[in-house]
C-alpha cells in the first residue's frame, strides 16, 4: 500500500501535504476548510501579538507563472489562533497543528514565544525568520548576527517544538553559514522557503500591487528551482534530527516528489492552493501516489533525499 504519511518533530501525520503559512489559513473558517480537506494538517497564518489590518489592497496578484504579494503581515493576533488550537487539542486530541508566529521587534517575538511556552498548546511552533524586524536592517533570517542572537536567546527558555520559516539564500557561502549557526540550536525543523522577496511584476505599463510601488515576495512556479536548491543545501548541511519542510512552486504531484527527493520531510503548498482551493491537497495527494506506485515506492522514506548526481 503506497502511503504519504510522514513525521515531524516525532509527530505523526497522514498526508505530507499542507498549506503554507498566509494561506487559506487567516481565520478559523479557513483553518477548518485546510483541516477537514486531504491535507495532513495546517499551519496558522504568521500571527504577531496583536491584530494587524496589514497593507493597502490590492496587496496580492495571481499571475500566470505564480503569484506576487506584499500582505504586511495582516493577521488576527495570537490570541485568535492559540485558542483556536488549544480548542483542536481537546476535540481532535490525536492530531497535531502548526502555529506560524513572529514579532515586529526582538522583544516581541520573545514575549509571544513565551505566551506560548506558558499556554498548554503542545503542537509545533514556527518562527518565521523571513519577515522584517528593524527598519534600516534586512529581514531576521539574511542577517545572521540576529539570527544567531534571537536563536540563543528563544532556547533559553523555549522547550516545546520549533522550527522555523527561512527565506531563499542564493549563495553557497550563505548556506554554509546560515546552516552553521542552525546546526547549534535543538531546532526540529526548517522550512525552505519563503517568497523570494520583491519582485516586480508589470501589467502594461503598471505594477500590479499597492504597496511598496508594487515590490512584492513571489511564488509559484518562478521560484521551484530556488525552492528545491535551498531544500536540499539544507538537507545536505543540517544535523539529522533537523528535518526540512519543502516550500515553494508545489503545483503538481511531480512537485512534491522533487522536494522530497531534495529532502521535504513535508511538504506545503501556498499559490496554488490560493488559486485552486483545498481540493488542490487531493489532486497533488493522488499525482505524487501515482508516480511512487509507477517507481515501486511505497513510503517516503524509499526516496527522501535520494537526489541523483551526474558522477
Ligand atoms: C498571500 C500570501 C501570504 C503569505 N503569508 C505568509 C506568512 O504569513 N508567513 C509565512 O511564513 N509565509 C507567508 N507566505 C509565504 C508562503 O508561505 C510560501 O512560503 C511562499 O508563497 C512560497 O510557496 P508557493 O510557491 O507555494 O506560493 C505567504 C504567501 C502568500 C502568497
Amino acid at each position: 500500500m503506497t502511503t504519504t504519511k510522514t513525521k515531524i518533530a516525532g509527530f505523526d501525520f497522514d498526508n505530507c501535504l499542507m498549506n503554507a503559512a498566509g494561506v487559506a489559513c487567516m481565520t478559523v473558517e479557513e483553518l477548518e476548510e485546510v483541516k477537514n480537506s486531504a491535507a495532513g494538517t495546517f499551519v496558522t497564518k504568521t500571527a504577531t501579538l496583536d491584530f494587524r489590518q496589514g497593507n493597502p489592497e490590492p496587496r496580492y496578484q495571481d499571475v500566470p507563472l505564480g503569484s506576487i504579494n506584499s500582505m504586511g503581515l495582516p493577521n488576527n493576533g495570537l490570541d485568535y489562533y492559540l485558542d483556536y488550537l488549544l480548542e483542536l487539542q481537546e476535540s481532535e486530541p490525536n492530531r497535531t497543528f502548526f502555529l506560524s508566529l513572529v514579532g515586529m521587534s526582538p522583544e516581541e517575538t520573545h514575549t509571544i514565544l513565551q505566551k506560548v511556552q506558558a499556554s498548554d498548546f503542545k503542537g509545533i511552533t514556527e518562527l518565521n525568520l523571513s519577515c522584517p524586524n528593524v527598519p534600516g536592517k534586512p529581514q531576521i533570517a539574511y542577517d545572521f548576527e540576529t539570527t544567531e542572537k534571537i536563536l540563543s536567546e528563544v532556547f533559553a527558555y523555549f522547550t516545546n517544538p520549533l522550527g522555523i520559516k527561512l527565506p531563499p539564500y542564493f549563495d553557497i557561502v550563505h548556506f554554509d553559514q546560515a546552516a552553521a549557526i542552525f546546526n547549534k540550536y535543538p531546532l526540529k525543523f526548517v522550512n525552505c522557503v519563503n517568497s523570494i522577496g520583491n519582485g516586480l511584476y508589470i501589467k502594461d505599463e503598471s505594477v500590479v500591487i499597492r504597496p511598496k510601488n508594487g515590490f512584492g515576495g513571489i511564488g509559484g512556479q518562478y521560484i521551484k528551482p530556488t525552492a528545491l536548491a535551498n531544500v536540499h543545501a539544507f538537507y545536505q548541511r543540517l544535523k539529522p534530527e533537523i528535518q526540512i519542510i519543502g516550500t515553494g512552486g508545489v503545483l503538481t504531484g511531480r512537485d512534491a516528489f522533487e522536494h522530497i527527493l531534495c529532502g521535504a520531510s513535508m511538504v506545503q503548498v501556498g499559490t496554488t492552493l490560493h488559486k485552486e482551493g483545498v481540493v488542490a491537497f487531493e489532486r497533488i495527494t493522488a499525482e505524487l501516489k501515482a508516480i511512487m506506485e509507477e517507481k515501486g515506492y511505497e513510503s517516503l522514506e524509499d526516496f527522501r533525499g535520494k537526489l541523483k548526481y551526474i558522477d
